[in-house]
């Protein structure tokens, strides 16, 4: 019996792929520091475990298909602290911004309809699309000019009668990039033109370095009718593991319409909605503080790439990810041999693969993805493996 032609487009997802290679390097005792995943090591903010330890009620329920009222309002004020207003209605709690990708690509397309995104993209917003049947369009970006968006041309060369959405991350998940207003308000004009949605994923929108503004797409008054906000805790709070996001859009049809699909999946957990409306009271000091950690972390990854020769990359201008371009010739091949036959010391550093971050066969291939999640100290070790890595590994291909 054979599983859905759907299912199996859906790739594995390259972060977690390779990880029996790291445990099985870890049950032979080595250490293995993960650039691979984004998952913060920042603390999460003890206001949200102390608001669910506190939480009493006979009956656990469901809760709202919209979201806890409590916390539609919290995040209504968030927006709103950055000059962004949205009514209560315009605002639907979600899965995690997982979810709130799902439910925005479900809304927006049918099946075989193409949506635009620019790669290399986060993977599993294409799995997401593979999930929905609906066909991702890469829009290439380029390293040389630092992973911002191609031309107006290029975008509009790629669109058809299928097409029915742009879909932009900002800051980007994998490349760093943080986009400028003249590009938001050159992809709001293509979209109106072409009567297409604008989905902004917008969870790593506070982490923008070197003074770049990362500019919501809520504060382009043109894309109002057409602007769909994913957004989350995970990243911004360190709180991967409360699964809350929300999507948020003034086009009252698009949000009458994910509200349907709220409703079929009934509720977001109960007692994580709770932690989550005190994590977006905690304000802009804790934010910035993140922020400068984030940035301390960059700043030790680019000094020791600077030592490093052959090795392409653009300095990221925001979220905490960059994509490198290794003097390799198959960086997944390289990042499995770090792995399985590699060590100083008995530590290791393992990547992700960039491949998978494109759906252009061939683009990406002696690239990987790093995260810079790990403490300025076990950074500085990973960043002197991998530079040895890449020496020895070099030297067996010649
Ligand atoms: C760009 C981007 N969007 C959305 C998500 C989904 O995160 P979550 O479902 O934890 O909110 C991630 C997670 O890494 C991401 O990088």
């Amino acid at each position: 019996m054979n599983v859905s032609k759907r299912v199996s487009l859906v790739p594995s997802s390259p972060i977690r792929k390779l990880v029996p290679l790291a445990d099985e390097a870890k049950k032979q005792g080595k250490k293995v520091y993960h650039l691979n995943i984004g998952q913060p090591d920042i603390l999460t903010p003890s206001v949200f475990f102390d608001a669910i330890s506190h939480h009493r009620e006979p009956v656990l329920k469901y809760t709202h298909s919209q979201g806890d009222p409590n916390l539609v309002r919290a995040i209504q004020r968030y927006f709103l602290q950055d000059g962004i207003h949205f009514d209560f209605e315009d605002i639907i709690v979600t899965t995690g911004g997982s979810e709130a990708l799902i439910f925005a690509l479900t809304t927006v397309a049918d099946p075989y309809d193409e949506i635009l995104i620019p790669e290399p993209f986060y993977a599993n917003t294409g799995s997401f699309m593979n999930q929905t049947s609906i066909v991702p369009i890469p829009v290439p970006t380029k390293a040389e000019t630092a992973f911002h968006l191609p031309t107006k041309e290029e975008f509009e060369s790629k669109i058809t009668p299928k097409t029915k959405a742009i879909l932009l991350t900002n800051p980007n998940n994998p490349s760093g990039a943080v986009l400028t207003k003249q590009e938001l308000d050159m992809v709001t004009a293509l979209c109106l033109k072409h009567q297409l949605f604008l989905i902004v994923d917008e969870v790593y929108r506070k982490f923008a370095f070197d003074g770049k503004k990362s500019i919501s797409i809520g504060h382009i008054e043109e894309a109002k009718e057409i602007a769909i906000i994913i957004d989350s805790v995970s990243k911004r709070y360190s709180s991967c593991g409360a699964r809350i996001g929300s999507v948020q859009s003034r086009n009252k049809l698009v949000m009458s319409s994910i509200l349907k699909l709220a409703q079929a999946r009934l509720s977001v957990s109960t007692v994580d909605q709770i932690g989550a409306a005190k994590l977006y009271e905690i304000g802009d000091a804790y934010i910035e503080d993140v922020r400068q950690e984030y940035l301390r972390r960059r700043d030790i990854i680019v000094k020791h790439l600077l030592q490093i020769p052959g090795v392409r990359y653009e300095i990221p201008e925001g979220s905490f990810y960059m994509i490198l371009g290794l003097p390799v010739l198959d960086a997944e091949d390289f990042t499995k041999w770090l792995l399985t036959d590699f060590d100083v010391h008995n530590e290791t550093v393992m990547l992700a693969p960039a491949k998978d971050f494109y759906r252009t066969p061939g683009a990406g291939l002696n690239q990987v993805r790093l995260a810079y999640m790990l403490n300025c100290n076990e950074l500085e070790k990973a960043m002197e493996i991998l530079k040895q890595g890449l020496q020895v590994y070099q030297s067996l291909k010649k």
